[in-house]
C-alpha cells in the first residue's frame, strides 16, 4: 500500500486539518515520549522545557480516506466502461443514449463545425456562462418542503440529482409492463393524488428510458390535472428533435403548457441534438407568470431601468421606460446566477457560443433542422429493421410491434435483469439493466445479430 511521509515542520502539513488536530492532542498530552498516532506508532514527541518539540516522520499506512467506499458503477455510463473492456468483434454498445453514425462513430454535426469556424473568424474570446441540477437547487432553496414527482421509470440520474440537492421525490406510474405502453390512468391518478404545488417532472419528448410519449390529447389532460392541482410542471427536454425529426413538433408539449399561461421550469440539453456531450451545454428556463410581475419590490425610473429590462421589448412596451415594477423572472434569474457561482464559478462558454451561433443564424438553424431529420431518420430506420428482423426470426407469435410504437433514441425491450445479463455475457450486447437499448448505437448491419440476441435472451432466460 502507498504510504505518505509527513513531517511536522513541513508547510504541506498545514493543509491537513485532521492531522493538525491529532498532533495538538499529542502535544498537550505532554508525555516525554508520546508515540501514538491513529493507532500506530508514528510520532515521537520530546518535552524540552515548556516546548514540545516533535521530531517525527509520519508514515500513513492507513489512509484517512479509507472509509470512502467504492461507488457503484453508474447505471448508464458504467455500461460504456464495460463495453470498452470487451474485445469481441460483434460487441455492441446500446447503453448510453448518444447518437452514432451507421459506422457507429460519434457524429460531429456540420452546423457545429460551421459555428466553430464562425467563432474563430470573429475571434470570439472564450468567456464564461449555465441546466436540471439548478432547478433542483432552486426548488430546495425557495420551495422548502416541496416534493418532485418523477415518472416510474425515469432517466437513471434524476433520482441522484434530487437526492444530492436534498429535494424529496416520489414516483408517478408511467410504464405499463403488460402493454409495454403508457399507464395513462395510473399517471393521472398519481399526479392528482400529489399534494398541491408539487413539481411534476415531465419528459418533453422521447421519454427516457421507455421511448413512450403521451399523445397530444393525453398531454392536454395532463396539463388539466396539473392546473387543477396548482402543481408546477418541470420539463426535462433532452431529446428535442429525436422523437419526430422536427425540433418544432418535439417542442409541442412544452408549448402547450406555456400557451396556457402556466409557470414552468424547463431544463434543456443540447448534448444529443447538437452532439455536444462533452460541452455539457444546456439551459434552465423558468417561465414566470406575467400577472406575478407587479410585486413593487424595486422601483426603476428612466435611465435607471437596467439594461436587461430595456432589452426586453415586451416589458418596455407594457411598462414604459419608467417602470415601477420588477419582473419576478429577473429575481429568479439573479438567484440562478447566485446558485451557479459557488457551484462552478464560471461555466465554460464554448458550447454555449456554438448553440447561440446555430440558433441565431437562420442558415445554420435551417441546416440544423435538416441534420436533425437525418439523425432521427437513421434511428427510425434501424428501429424498423430491428422490428422486421425480430418478426421474421421469432416464430413464437410474440408481438414485437411495441418497438415501432416507441419513439426517440430508446426502446424499452421488456427484457428483465437476467435477460439483459445474458445479452451481455453471451452476445456482447451492452445495455442498461432496466432493459433499455439505445437504437442510436445500432447500425443496420447489426440488426439481425441484435434480433438473435434478443430472441435468445427473451425465450431462453427467465
Ligand atoms: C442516457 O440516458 O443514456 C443519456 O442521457 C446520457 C447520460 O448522460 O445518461
Amino acid at each position: 500500500m502507498a504510504s505518505a511521509i509527513l513531517s511536522l515542520t513541513s508547510a504541506s502539513i498545514a493543509t491537513s486539518r485532521p492531522l493538525i488536530e491529532n498532533l495538538k492532542v499529542n502535544s498537550k498530552l505532554g508525555s516525554s515520549s508520546q508515540t501514538t498516532f491513529l493507532g500506530k506508532d508514528y510520532i515521537k514527541t520530546k518535552v524540552i522545557g515548556s516546548w514540545h518539540l516533535t521530531s517525527m516522520t509520519v508514515a500513513v499506512e492507513v489512509s484517512r480516506f479509507n472509509d470512502i467506499t467504492m461507488a457503484p458503477p453508474d447505471p448508464i455510463l458504467g455500461v460504456s466502461e464495460a463495453f470498452k473492456a470487451d474485445d469481441h468483434e460483434m460487441k455492441l454498445n446500446l447503453g448510453v443514449g448518444a447518437y452514432r453514425t451507421e459506422d457507429l462513430q460519434p457524429y460531429v454535426l456540420n452546423v457545429v463545425k460551421k459555428a466553430e469556424n464562425l467563432m474563430l473568424e470573429r475571434e470570439i474570446t472564450k468567456r464564461n456562462w449555465v441546466s436540471a441540477a439548478f432547478a433542483a437547487a432552486l426548488i430546495e432553496r425557495y420551495f422548502p418542503g416541496s416534493k418532485v414527482l418523477i415518472s416510474s421509470p425515469t432517466w437513471g440520474n434524476h433520482k441522484n440529482i434530487f437526492n444530492d440537492a436534498g429535494v424529496p421525490w416520489s414516483e408517478y406510474r408511467y410504464y405499463d409492463p403488460k402493454t409495454v405502453g403508457l399507464d395513462f390512468d395510473g399517471m393521472i391518478a398519481d399526479i392528482k393524488a400529489a399534494p398541491e404545488g408539487t413539481f411534476v417532472l415531465l419528459h418533453g419528448c422521447a421519454h427516457n428510458p421507455t421511448g413512450i410519449d403521451p399523445t397530444p390529447e393525453q398531454w392536454e389532460r395532463i396539463a388539466d390535472v396539473i392546473q387543477e392541482k396548482s402543481h408546477i410542471p418541470f420539463f426535462d427536454v433532452a431529446y428535442q428533435g429525436f422523437a419526430s425529426g422536427s425540433l418544432d413538433k418535439d417542442a409541442s408539449s412544452v408549448r402547450l403548457f406555456a400557451a396556457r399561461g402556466m409557470e414552468l421550469l424547463i431544463a434543456q440539453s443540447y448534448s444529443k441534438n447538437l452532439g455536444l456531450y462533452a460541452e455539457r451545454i444546456g439551459a434552465i428556463n423558468v417561465v414566470c407568470s406575467t400577472s406575478e410581475v407587479a410585486k413593487g419590490k424595486e422601483q426603476y425610473h428612466g435611465s435607471s431601468v437596467p439594461e436587461e429590462l430595456c432589452a426586453e421589448k415586451e416589458f418596455v412596451a407594457k411598462h414604459g421606460s419608467t417602470c415601477l415594477v420588477k419582473p419576478v423572472s429577473l429575481q429568479v434569474k439573479s438567484q440562478l446566477k447566485r446558485i451557479a457561482r459557488p457551484m462552478y464559478s464560471n461555466p465554460p462558454i464554448h458550447g454555449a457560443r456554438i448553440v447561440a451561433n446555430v440558433v441565431g443564424n437562420s442558415d445554420l438553424f435551417n441546416e440544423w433542422k435538416e441534420e436533425m431529420e437525418l439523425m432521427a431518420g437513421r434511428i427510425m430506420s434501424v428501429r424498423k429493421k430491428l422490428y422486421d428482423s425480430l418478426s421474421a426470426k421469432d416464430n413464437s407469435g410474440k408481438d414485437w410491434s411495441f418497438i415501432l410504437k416507441q419513439i426517440g433514441m430508446f426502446s424499452f425491450t421488456g427484457l428483465n435483469k437476467a435477460q439483459t445479463e445474458n445479452m451481455t455475457s453471451k452476445w456482447h450486447v451492452y445495455m442498461t439493466k432496466d432493459g433499455r437499448i439505445s437504437l442510436a448505437g445500432l447500425s443496420s448491419a447489426k440488426c439481425e445479430y441484435l434480433a438473435d440476441a434478443i430472441i435468445d435472451s427473451f425465450h431462453n432466460v427467465s
